[in-house]
């Protein structure tokens, strides 16, 4: 296929581009910045300058192109500001950003769309040791500090699924570690020092590696059910304290510090919101049955034992 790709330099996009090209996929890489055209050309992507945010600009991009399909990986998570904003960029990307890459995708004749969801849409809250599955309920307000974040994966779900014309498939993405992704940021934070874990170790969350996620997203492309949603975790949970010593260990950090609950939530009340409020244990064998993928890393430790590809 000829993919569209938003998203092609970050954490998920390089290794993306990588896979999409190992599996005979080729890809034009909508890339804001053309000092980032190299690095693109050198994955094997065609760049075209694009920001997903400026419709018409955006439109006028992808004029007289053609495309079999388009993947929305955009997101603006890296340096985010310890408290949401009502314009949060991310929150942007997901509802005008999907909105404009679906009219792009119709321009270009694309006829299937995959976009970046993620698993703390089913509601930042302690779900218990129940495994959460597509089946449950995803995108409702639960009165959180981060509503907006599920409203946005909500919306941008919705947009695909409901486009008509093309067809939508969701990629309900874990957290990622490996290189670029949260685990080289909890690592900088234990080289400085800082406290970076709750007290009590946190609540438990599902990770999944960036190559894994990348390979899951080339088989959601060719074998994704149109309005349906996947989610992409690896086979284990860990709670915040597991989390960050993984990733110590891994990294050759000092251990991490712990920082009170109420202080968390005072400085970083998003962080306070997914550490301390949050608890899931979610289940990927849709994922594995329809889509015909299962991790390569069953566990965080394995994975970040993993030498960074060549
Ligand atoms: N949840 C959190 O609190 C948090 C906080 C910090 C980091 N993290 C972690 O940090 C990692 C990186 O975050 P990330 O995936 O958001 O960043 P990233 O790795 O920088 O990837 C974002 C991608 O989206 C593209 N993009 C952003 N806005 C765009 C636009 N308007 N038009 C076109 N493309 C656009 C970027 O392109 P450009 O090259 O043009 O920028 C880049 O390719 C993730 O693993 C995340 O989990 C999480």
């Amino acid at each position: 296929m000829r993919v569209l790709l938003a998203g092609a330099t970050g954490a998920i996009g390089v290794p993306l581009v990588r896979a999409l090209t190992g599996a005979g996929h080729r890809v034009v890489a909508l890339v804001r910045d053309p000092g980032k055209h190299d690095l693109v050309r050198g994955l094997g992507a065609e760049p075209v300058t694009a920001d997903v945010m400026e419709r018409d600009a955006l439109l006028r991009a992808v004029e007289g192109m053609t495309a079999d399909a388009v993947l929305h990986e955009a997101t603006a998570l890296r340096g985010a500001a310890p408290r949401l904003k009502v314009d949060d960029p991310t929150n942007a990307l997901r509802h005008t950003g999907t909105e404009n890459l679906l009219a792009a995708a119709r321009a270009v004749g694309a006829r299937r769309l995959v976009t970046q969801s993620m698993i703390l849409g089913y509601g930042y809250a302690d779900h218990g040791d129940r495994v959460l599955t597509e089946s449950d309920a995803f995108g409702l307000p639960r009165r959180s500090y981060a509503d907006t974040v599920v409203a946005g994966c909500e919306s941008t779900e919705q947009q695909a699924f409901g486009a008509g014309d093309v067809e939508g498939v969701a990629l309900r993405y874990g957290l990622f570690y490996g290189p670029r992704a949260f685990s080289d940021m909890f690592a900088d934070l234990m080289r400085k020092r800082r406290p970076c874990v709750p007290t009590g170790g946190g609540g438990t969350n599902c990770w999944i590696h960036v190559d894994d996620a990348a390979r899951a997203t080339v088989a959601a492309l060719e074998r994704g059910r149109p309005g349906h949603a996947y989610n992409i975790v690896d086979g284990e949970p860990v709670t915040w304290r597991e989390f960050a010593a993984a990733v110590a260990a891994a990294h050759g950090t000092p251990p991490p510090r712990a920082m009170p609950r109420s202080l968390l939530r005072l400085g970083a009340p998003y962080l306070a919101c997914l550490m301390a409020d949050t608890s899931m244990r979610v289940s990927n064998a849709k994922a594995r049955e329809e889509l015909g993928w299962q991790p390569s890393y069953g566990s965080l430790s394995e994975g970040l034992a993993a030498p960074p590809p060549g």
